[in-house]
């Protein structure tokens, strides 16, 4: 494992997302959930690539704005189509800082 401070808690508040770059170039997608835990996914949509960081959060609901693909940020499945997901980042948290791995995982593609 390979992590790397991507940012603070006070950059990802509980029910908001931002979209960070990492040290190698990889976008990734945090989404702040209940109780300070935070999830790192793909920043680009497994559709056709579009940042999902200028898409929609609706509590657990990340909606794509391109073609309105949405996902479950709590599992990262599919929610509309159910038949995709993203790829979760290793995150941890220690004090303030939140640190992601990116090194063993790809973002996904799906069908278009
Ligand atoms: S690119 Fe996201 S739904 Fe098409």
């Amino acid at each position: 494992m390979a992590f790397e401070k991507i940012c603070t808690l006070e950059e990802v508040w509980e029910g908001e997302m931002a979209g960070f770059t990492t040290a190698n170039g990889t976008e990734v997608l945090l989404i702040g959930l209940q109780d300070y835990v935070v999830r790192a996914v793909q920043q680009t949509c497994p559709h056709q690539q579009f940042s999902l960081a200028d898409g929609i959060l609706d509590r657990h609901v990340l909606t794509c704005r391109a073609h309105l693909w949405q996902f479950d940020v709590r599992t990262d499945r599919g929610i509309n189509p159910s038949d995709c997901a993203l790829a979760v980042y290793p995150t941890k948290v220690e004090g303030d800082d939140v640190y992601i791995d990116v090194a063993q995982t790809a973002p996904l593609r799906s069908h278009s």
